[in-house]
C-alpha cells in the first residue's frame, strides 16, 4: 500500500490517499501541541510510539466487539486505516477527576467516581472544542439520535476495556478522548487515536502522570513517560 496525495494535516498527524478510495494513510509526527496549539514542541520518538499504541488497543478493542478504523500498521509511524467521515464530535470519559472537570467544576485532582463521566464537545477549533450535550448535538445536527446513541454505548464498551487492561499493566486509566468515524455505509468505527497524547494514565502505586500532561504542564520526563507505557504495554 502506497501513499498518494496528502490530504490533510493535522496537528499530530497527516493523512493520506492510497490507489484504495475506501483506504488512507495516517502518518504519525512527533509534534506536540496544547492549548489549542498555543504551546507547540517535540516530544521525540512520540509519533512511532502513539503509532504503536493505538494499533494494540484497538486490534485488542476489535476482539472484544469494538469496530475501529484500523487495517494495516506499516511500518513504525505509519498504518493503513479505512476513510471514514469523522464524527465532529469528541467523546471524553473521566473516570477520575482531572483536568478540565477539576478546573470547570472547581474540585480537586483525583476524586474517583462511582460511575464514568461521558462528555463531548464539539470538534472545532475555531470555538475551542465547547463542551456540549446530546440536545446542542442534534440541534447542529452533528450526529442523529442513533449515531449518538450508538457513540455512547461503544464509548463506555471502551472504557470497560481499556480500564480493566490499564489496571493490569499497574496503570489508572483517568479519562481520555475518543473519535468515532463513519464508513462509506454508514457504520459507526472507532478512529483517531488512543496514546498519551489523548488518554491520561496515571502510574497505579504512585500516582506519577505518565501522559501529555507531563507536557502541557511542563513536567519534565516526557519522552521517558512515553516509553514507559510502551514498556508495560509490550510486557504483556
Ligand atoms: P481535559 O481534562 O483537558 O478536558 O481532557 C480530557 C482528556 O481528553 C484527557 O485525557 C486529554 C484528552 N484531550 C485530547 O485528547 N485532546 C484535547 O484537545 C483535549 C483538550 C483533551
Amino acid at each position: 500500500m502506497e501513499k498518494t496525495t496528502q490530504l490533510y494535516e493535522g496537528k499530530a498527524k497527516k493523512v493520506f490517499a492510497t490507489e484504495d478510495p475506501n483506504l488512507v494513510i495516517v502518518s504519525y509526527k512527533d509534534d506536540a501541541t496544547a492549548f489549542d496549539g498555543a504551546k507547540k514542541g517535540t516530544i521525540e520518538g512520540k509519533g512511532s510510539i502513539n503509532n504503536r499504541m493505538t494499533n494494540y488497543l484497538m486490534q485488542m478493542l476489535e476482539k472484544e466487539g469494538v469496530p475501529t478504523h484500523f487495517v494495516e500498521e506499516l511500518n513504525d509511524r505509519e498504518t493503513v486505516v479505512k476513510k471514514v467521515s469523522i464524527v465532529p464530535l469528541e467523546v471524553i470519559i473521566r473516570n477520575v477527576s482531572a483536568g478540565h472537570f477539576a478546573s470547570r467544576y472547581g474540585v480537586e485532582e483525583g476524586i474517583v467516581f462511582d460511575q464514568p463521566v461521558l462528555e463531548f464537545s464539539y470538534k472545532n477549533d475555531d470555538l475551542h472544542d465547547p463542551l456540549l450535550n446530546t440536545s446542542h448535538a442534534l440541534a447542529l445536527k452533528l450526529a442523529t439520535k442513533e449515531e449518538i446513541d450508538r457513540i455512547k454505548e461503544l464509548s463506555f464498551k471502551v472504557n470497560d476495556i481499556l480500564k480493566a487492561f490499564f489496571l493490569s499493566i499497574g496503570i489508572d486509566l483517568i479519562d481520555f478522548k475518543l473519535e468515532f468515524g463513519k464508513t462509506a455505509d454508514g457504520t459507526i468505527v472507532l478512529a483517531d487515536e488512543i496514546s498519551p497524547d489523548t488518554c491520561r494514565y496515571w502510574d497505579s502505586k504512585t500516582h506519577e502522570k505518565l501522559d501529555k500532561d507531563r507536557f502541557r504542564r511542563d513536567l519534565g520526563g516526557v519522552e521517558d513517560a512515553y516509553q514507559e507505557v510502551m514498556r508495560r504495554l509490550m510486557g504483556k
